[in-house]
């Protein structure tokens, strides 16, 4: 019998109220049968010096070590100037590094993203893309989970309220859980 898939849910926004936070939430709910999804907070990881990425805080040391322990990551990122945040960059920066010890490399991926635009957060997605060439991850790239008109689509509690996002996560959940086994297989 295969062992669960873990997956590491990661928002890069730090609000309290945070729709993307909320995803992630909403994510944690519809995981398939055999698979796990754990949260990591960002809040509290300092802005990225390299000066210090050979003796990284500790709470950058366990952040890279929930990335390592993980079979799959799921990012719910917002779009802050037509990309994604710099909280969620400078987390993966870290994570990166030192040269040679991307925790990242080999993960498969997926992404969602909730704005109070209509495009949802499409143009931050595909900014996080990009980074997932140089990281060398695995992203899955359908469905598209892109929640557009973000406080129209959650009750006052920050429950997802909308069927058709929460059908779309369930799917992308149960893709990347496949994503993961199929690359797991080699
Ligand atoms: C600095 C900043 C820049 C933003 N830029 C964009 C943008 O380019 N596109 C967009 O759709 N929404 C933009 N927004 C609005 C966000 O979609 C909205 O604040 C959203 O709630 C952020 O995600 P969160 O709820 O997970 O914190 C921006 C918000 C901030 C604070």
């Amino acid at each position: 019998m295969n062992k669960p898939i873990t997956i590491l849910g990661i928002a890069g926004s730090l609000r309290k109220s945070s729709y993307n936070k909320a995803l992630l939430r909403t994510a944690l709910e519809l995981v398939p049968k055999g698979a796990k999804l754990e949260i990591f907070d960002l809040e509290g990881i300092p802005p990225f010096n390299q000066d210090l990425e050979t003796m990284a805080p500790l709470i950058v040391r366990e952040f890279k070590a929930k990335i390592r322990a993980a079979d799959a990551i799921l990012i719910a990122t917002p779009e802050y100037n037509y990309s994604f945040s710099g909280v969620l960059k400078n987390a993966i920066d870290w994570a990166s590094r030192p040269h040679g010890d991307n925790a990242f490399e080999g993960k498969p991926v997926a992404i969602m993203s909730a704005s109070i635009s209509m495009l949802g957060g499409a143009r931050a997605q595909y900014h996080l893309r990009q980074t997932f060439v140089y990281l060398d991850m695995y992203p899955i790239y359908k469905p598209e989970v892109f929640v557009a008109l973000a406080h129209q689509k959650f009750d006052e509690k920050g429950n997802l309220t909308d069927e058709t996002a929460k059908k779309l996560i369930k799917e992308l959940l149960e893709n990347l859980v496949k994503w993961t086994l199929k690359l797991r297989k080699g």
